[in-house]
Parts: C-alpha cells; structure tokens; sequence
C-alpha cells in the first residue's frame, strides 16, 4: 500500500505493523552517535534497512565504508551489515520522506540553567516537517524531559496539517543506554515507550519489541 491524504487511520497502523512485523519496514535513524549507531545496528541485525542520518559527513563517509567509531560497536558487525546492504548513511535529508519509521538520536545537551537544549531535535523535527508524509511513525530517543512530543515537536510536525495519531504516529522512547557497559548494551536494556494516543503507542510498541 502506498499511503495518501485518504488513507484510514486503521490501515495507515495496519500496514505500518506489516511493515515491522515483516522487518521491511524502512528505518531512518537520526545522528549517528553513541546512541543511534548501535541502534541501526540492533536494527540491521533483525533485518530492518537502516539509514542513518547525520550532519556530520564525517561521520557518515565511515559508516558508508564500515568503518566503527563508537566503542559499543563491532567493526564486523558493522562491516558486515553494511557490506550487506542493512546499514547506509547520508547527509541528504530530503530522503527522510522515504522512511517508514525515523527515530532520532539527536544531542540535547544541559543549558547553563540544567535544562536539556531542544535546538538540536527542532532542528531535526524541522526537517521531518518538511518531508512528513502519511504513515511515518517518529520516534524520539534522546533524553529529555516530558511533554517534548506533544509540545514541542507535535506543533511542528502538524503545521504540515497532518495530525498525530491520525496521520502520522509519534512517541518517545528515551534511550537509556550506558556507554561501555559490558552487560546491559542497546538489545538488552529494557525500554519505555510513550505515546499521546493509541495508534502512536501500538506501532512504537510493536517497532520497539521487534523481534521480541
Ligand atoms: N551517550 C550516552 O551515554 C547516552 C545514554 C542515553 C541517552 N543519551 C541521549 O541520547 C541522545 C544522543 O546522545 P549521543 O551520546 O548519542 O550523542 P552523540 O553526540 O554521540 O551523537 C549525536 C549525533 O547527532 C548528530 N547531529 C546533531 N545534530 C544533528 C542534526 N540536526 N541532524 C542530523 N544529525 C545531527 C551529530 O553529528 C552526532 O553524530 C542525547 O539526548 C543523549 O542525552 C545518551
């Protein structure tokens, strides 16, 4: 199904859990850093194609040519998913409309008064605005505090006039990832997912416990 303007709510999820449950769903992940690489790469490994997007073209010439930069990563692994074709990189944002689900590992890092720095993930949720389309599920994991989504990104991913949990899906699952821990790593660290409406809170569910 190619999702329009007329696509029902009930089929937009439909084919959105297709998509996960078959693993062809198309993953965008957003800032390859220490946590979005070894998310694409947890990705990849189930057989999602992931394509990480970063500003950095440093940053994504090494992806594109499997090679490691963050220490939680095996340089085989990612040679080899990227080898195999689950795992690319780009600058070029305009490809954000080609994803299904985008999930965005962005810094937010604290303000001189403690509070988390959202310029990073507007920017971001900026770009997403631009290319939204029906059916894409947008899912928020880096740390900050409540209310981000339904505050600060919904506004702006609705001025397109499409509308969360209708239109399109969106939710947070912070990462709660420790860097360097050897026993509790990105596949094996219980997450939380959230969401503002039903239809948001069953596809982020069912894209976060792929495969369970
Ligand atoms: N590292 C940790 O220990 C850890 C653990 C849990 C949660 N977090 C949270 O996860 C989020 C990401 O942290 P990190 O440590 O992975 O950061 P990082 O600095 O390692 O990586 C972030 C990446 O995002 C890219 N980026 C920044 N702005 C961008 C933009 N506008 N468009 C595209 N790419 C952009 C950067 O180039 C960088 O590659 C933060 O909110 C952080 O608080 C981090």
């Amino acid at each position: 199904m190619t999702p329009s303007a007329s696509t029902t709510t009930p089929e937009l999820v439909a084919d959105l859990l297709a998509r996960i449950e078959a693993t062809t769903a198309k993953v965008g992940v957003i800032g390859l850093g220490y946590v979005g690489l070894p998310f694409a790469v947890e990705k990849g490994k189930v057989g999602f194609k992931v394509l990480g997007f970063d500003r950095s073209a440093t940053r994504v010439d090494l992806v594109n040519q499997g090679k490691n930069f963050i220490g939680d990563v095996k340089d085989e692994e990612l040679r080899a998913l990227v080898s195999g074709g689950y795992i690319q990189a780009t600058t070029d944002m305009d490809r954000l409309g080609e994803m299904d689900v985008l999930v965005i590992a962005v810094p937010t890092p604290l303000t001189k008064n403690l509070n988390p720095d959202l310029q990073y993930i507007e920017a971001v949720t900026r770009e997403i605005a631009k290319r939204l389309r029906p059916g894409q599920l947008i899912s928020l994991e880096s740390t900050t505090y409540p209310g981000t989504t339904d505050d600060v990104m919904q506004p702006i991913l609705e001025s397109t006039g499409l509308k969360a949990g209708k239109d399109f899906f969106l939710a947070y699952s912070p990462e709660r990832v420790d860097p360097g821990n050897a026993r509790y790593t990105t596949k094996n660290t219980n997450k939380v997912v959230g969401a503002s409406d039903a239809a948001s809170r069953r596809v982020a569910v069912a894209f976060t416990a792929r495969p369970s």
